[in-house]
């Protein structure tokens, strides 16, 4: 009998990681029945559908509609939801990806049932543990049976934490895949700037792209009207388009700051899709963000990233890439754009085995892994 795989998604970073792995597992690996588990984490058309539809990502087979809650609630949730699905479909492997509240719920369910694990995107540290991200990465790779890294010195982090190396491959960036795949059909930024109050302005100018959605960053009023206060300074040199995440949104009312974005050298964006996204970094003089995945498409691309955090997951953006972390300190951040304004920013080169053939390594070795021996 042929191997099931459950592959999991649940957040809206999972999706361009899922997306060339379920094409390379239709591709290359047709032997195996794969069916895809969507937890429901993010539902909104904006944070979902538009993703599934731009990257072909099949419809899942299984939907949990677990929607936002706490932390400890969310995780409880979908746990609760994903036994009962296990136990129905007995897979020879679950399939998670990243480290949202997603990934460890299903790697620990299936890891209490004795169905295995792989993780992909493994050995990824900031050694921040107040960052819930941070949590998850450390457990999921814990429980994990097969481990797929990103670059090289992931090993290094998971052999400090006991992990046999033998358990894992150096794969590459499933992420690079999407974006070398949709390059063709990115949305030229001016599309997407014509929605600004002055376009003229943008055209003249260029842009800066920026996006905030991490608790530590927009969670505390403090830090948030800091972070926006030195971009609007920022924007009057260089005019800012700001896709804004709806926990930010929520944060951003509460706190009652939405007349710093007022002005028409803002452009302040519902989330937009991937293809609008793509064009829009692309095409930034210089992106400002807490993401870890737009630090790591900013290095692919070329495009000088300034990374509002203390620390990184992702330090070969830094070593290799266009990545500089900068922190929140306003005089830190004023300087870090001057410089990069002044220069053009580091050059930076794309990391190896970050080729656009991640996806087709994993599922080769996934394929062999699971073959009876
Ligand atoms: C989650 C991930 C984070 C990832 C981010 C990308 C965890 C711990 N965090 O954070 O790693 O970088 O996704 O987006 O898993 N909301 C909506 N519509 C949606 C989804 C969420 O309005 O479709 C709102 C809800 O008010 C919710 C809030 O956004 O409470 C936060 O969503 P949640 O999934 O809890 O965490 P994110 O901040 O999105």
């Amino acid at each position: 009998m042929s191997a099931k795989i459950l592959c999991v998604v649940g957040a809206r970073p999972n999706f361009m990681k899922i997306a060339p792995i379920m094409a390379a597992f239709r591709a290359r690996a047709p032997q195996l029945v794969v069916k895809l588990v969507h937890t429901g984490q993010h539902y909104d058309v904006a944070m979902n559908d538009r993703f599934f539809e731009q990257l072909g990502i099949p419809t899942p087979d299984i939907s949990l509609e677990v929607g936002s809650a706490s932390h400890a609630v969310q995780t409880a949730e979908i746990m609760k939801r994903f036994e009962p699905v296990l136990l129905e479909e007995r897979p020879a492997a679950v399939l998670v990806v990243g480290d949202v509240n997603s990934t460890i719920a299903c790697a620990l369910v299936a890891a209490k049932l004795g169905v295995r694990v792989v993780h992909v995107e493994a050995g990824l540290r900031s050694r921040d543990r107040t960052m819930p991200e941070e949590i998850n990465r450390i457990l999921t790779d814990q429980l994990s049976d097969r481990l797929y890294t990103t670059e090289a010195e992931a090993l290094d982090n998971l052999r400090a934490e006991g992990i046999d190396a033998a358990r894992v491959c150096f794969a590459g960036n499933v992420m690079i895949d999407t974006l070398r795949a949709s390059e063709a059909q990115a949305v030229p930024a001016a599309q997407t700037l014509a929605a600004a109050a002055d376009p003229a302005v943008f055209r003249q100018a260029g842009h800066a792209l920026l996006t905030l959605h991490r608790p530590s960053n927009v969670d505390d009023p403090v830090v948030l009207a800091r972070l926006l206060g030195v971009i609007d300074e920022v924007s009057r040199e260089l005019p800012v388009v700001f896709p804004v995440h709806p926990r930010t949104q929520g944060k951003i009312r509460e706190a009652g700051l939405g007349a710093v974005l007022d002005g028409t050298r803002w452009l302040v964006l519902p989330p937009v899709g991937y293809f609008e996204m793509l064009g829009l970094m692309r095409e930034a003089r210089l992106v400002l963000t807490d993401s870890g995945g737009l630090q790591e498409e900013t290095t692919a691309l070329g495009v000088p990233c300034l990374t509002l955090r203390e620390n990184t997951e992702r330090p070969i953006t830094i070593a290799q890439g266009t990545n500089t972390l900068v922190g929140t300190d306003a005089d830190a951040i004023r300087a870090a754009v001057r410089e990069v304004l002044a220069t053009g920013g580091k050059a930076g080169r794309t990391p190896e085995r970050w080729d656009g053939h991640a996806a087709g390594r994993i599922v080769a070795d996934l394929a062999e892994w699971l073959a009876p021996a």
